[in-house]
């Protein structure tokens, strides 16, 4: 949430700032707003609702040379979307962006007294103006006072008025990464900036302050005493990044998928079954457990939902999946004995992050299953596997979901292996179905053209419902959040047997239902319960195996994936359920990539 970039170096600042908000763009795009010294080494903020295209336009007009800088792009929590809550803030010789809520903002408002001094209502403007009481020449006591006194999450990019040329930033919670380069110094809260011009970086350590200047970046701790940073290493390309003649992010991750998930499975065989040995992860972390408890939030979630659905059935071991933001409230059954295993794409969802950390002071085993290497949750979870679906810039996920999917199946061969409920030609010929269901998408992506006509009836309406039963129950739900989070389109997903329990009340005339019956050892019930609703006048899409016996009649609109074992199947229906919402999108007009309200990396509560 809220995309931060910071440049001290020989460049035009202006122009790295912009290119580097458009980057960063999908993480909030409420307002938009840049700071830069100006040729008199006096600061100059220019800051505008609407997305970073309006900021530029005004930039445009702007003709004095700027070398260090820092931009920000916000997604709201504290106060509306208007030109004043806009990052930068100005506060006396403080000039600020921040990435996070400081909760204990009310409280420092009163005691500083600053009611009469604020221009914003952000949280965000307070920290500024706290800073600045404490500035008396020395950047880092003040921040250190700073940090003393705020309670929250916070990234913080900061300039003084009398010190030109340089920014100085720190970080809790709220991601930050850094790296000098031959371009200058450069600072951002994700990665995806800073790859036009390095492969190396590092992440800024919680607590510590970094100081950007034209010639270096030095990282200290609170105290002033240096600190080597851990480089890492960028395995991205840029153009991963881009869009590639794809009209939106979202159409060009779809299409990634088959090889996502070759990147992510095919490293990890080992004699055909799954190995981890790569990343580290012992088999003892499989055969010592007596329960697995999955956590997580959106789309990863329903990744766990899939995972539970699949694994209980094969290791007869409880798998619980919970909710990242109630799961971190409760008081867990969970134990030593409990495999935690934490999903996240980006590896920094807050609510995901503070469930990895109560897991751990459970004393649970943590396994976590991340795309962006070196994120928060990659680093504090006891094990890491990675996916290797690239950057995903469309907020709404696919190849990160279908990545997740590979790992969890991987995972699951392997305890099952392992815990000696298959035996090594089963594992072989589950990871042999599992690549084959990457033709299967590939199949389902090719023919995209013809799901177009698809949500012709569904933009129309204002709900729709997802229906089926186990594996399928399991896919809905994801289906149901992608067409929501990109069409605005009322979305809900049954377990089909359940839906005559009440929700059959709202089946009337011509209301779309979706329903997924792959799952032959209960496609016989399904299919009674899609006569249900289509008795009731539902418009009935429904999804298959190609060799499916359906009559004549019973859908409106019938899609048939390829053949595959049950237990592969959402993968090519997955694809099928993204371009539903996809093309729902498209069809209303809508911005696919940057929906309303929401934002690609959710870093507050
Ligand atoms: O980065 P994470 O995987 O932790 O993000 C979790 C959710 O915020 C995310 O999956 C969200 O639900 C997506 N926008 C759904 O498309």
């Amino acid at each position: 949430m809220c995309g931060i970039i910071g440049y001290s170096g020989p460049l035009e600042a202006r122009d790295i700032l912009l290119t580097g908000l458009s980057q960063l763009e999908y993480r909030g795009y409420d307002s938009a707003g840049i700071a830069y010294f100006d040729t008199f080494s006096d600061i100059h903020v220019v800051k505008k609702i609407g997305k970073v295209a309006n900021l530029k336009s005004i930039c445009a007009l702007e003709t004095d040379t700027a070398h260090c800088g820092i931009g920000h792009t916000r997604w709201a929590t504290h106060g509306g979307v208007s030109d004043a809550n806009a990052h930068p803030h100005r506060a006396g010789k403080v000039t600020l962006i921040h990435n996070g809520i400081i909760e204990n903002y009310h409280g420092l408002t009163e005691e500083f007294d600053l009611e009469d001094q604020l221009a914003s209502q952000t949280d965000s403007e307070v920290a500024a103006w706290v800073l600045d009481r404490f500035y008396e020449g020395s950047p880092l006591d003040a921040i250190r006072h700073l940090l003393e006194r705020i309670q929250g999450s916070y990234g913080f990019c900061i300039m003084f008025d009398d010190r030109p040329g340089e920014i100085y930033a720190v970080r809790s919670i709220s991601p930050l990464v850094a790296s000098y380069t031959h371009s200058g110094a450069l600072i951002a809260s994700d990665l995806t900036a800073l790859i036009p011009y390095t492969r190396s970086y590092f992440v800024v350590p919680e607590h510590h302050i970094v100081k950007l200047t034209g010639y270096k970046i030095s990282l200290m701790d609170l105290e002033g005493n240096a600190v080597s940073p851990e480089m890492m290493k960028v395995d991205w390309n840029m153009d991963s990044a881009m869009k590639n003649g794809f009209p939106h992010f979202m159409l060009k991750e779809i299409h990634e998928q088959p090889e996502a998930l070759k990147q992510t499975i095919l490293p990890r065989m080992a004699k055909g079954i799954p190995d981890f040995e790569d990343d580290r992860i012992p088999d003892s972390l499989f055969t010592r457990c007596s329960q697995i408890h999955i956590i997580a939030c959106g789309t990863a979630m329903h990744a766990g939902m899939v995972a539970k659905a699949l694994m209980e059935p094969v290791l007869r071991i409880p798998v619980t999946v919970s909710i990242a933001s109630e799961f971190r409230y409760e008081d867990p059954l969970i134990d030593e004995k409990t495999l935690v295993m934490i999903i996240s794409q980006s590896g920094e969802t807050i609510d995901t992050l503070a469930a990895l950390r109560l897991a751990k002071s459970c004393g649970s085993m943590t396994l976590a299953i991340v795309n962006v290497k070196g994120s928060t949750i990659a680093r504090e979870s006891d094990y890491v596997l990675y996916t290797h679906a690239g950057p995903e810039i469309a907020v709404a996920s696919t190849k990160a979901y279908s990545v997740q999917l590979a790992a969890l199946y991987m995972i699951s061969c392997r305890m099952a292996f392992v815990r000696e409920k298959f035996t090594r030609s089963e594992a072989k010929a589950f990871l042999t179905e599992l690549l084959d269901a990457i033709p299967a998408m590939e199949t389902m992506i090719r023919k995209k053209e013809e799901e177009k006509h698809l949500v012709t009836h569904l933009i129309q309406q204002n709900d729709v419902f997802f229906m089926g039963r186990g594996l399928d129950y399991a896919f809905s739900l994801e289906g149901a959040l992608k067409l929501k989070e990109i069409s605005y389109i009322h979305a809900e997903a049954y377990a089909a047997g359940e839906l005559k329990h009440g929700t059959i009340a709202l089946i009337a005339s011509k209301v779309p239902v979706i329903a997924i019956a792959t799952q032959e050892h209960v496609f016989a019930k399904m299919i009674s319960n899609v006569r249900e609703v289509k008795a009731r006048g539902a418009f009935v899409i429904l999804l298959t195996k190609e060799h499916a016996a359906v009559e004549e009649g019973l859908a409106d609109i019938h899609i048939r994936i390829p053949d595959l074992d049950d237990r592969f199947t959402v993968f090519p229906i997955a694809v099928i359920l993204q371009l539903i919402a996809y093309y729902a999108s498209i069809g209303k007009n809508l911005d696919v990539d940057q929906p309303r309200n929401l934002a690609k990396s959710v870093t507050v509560e």
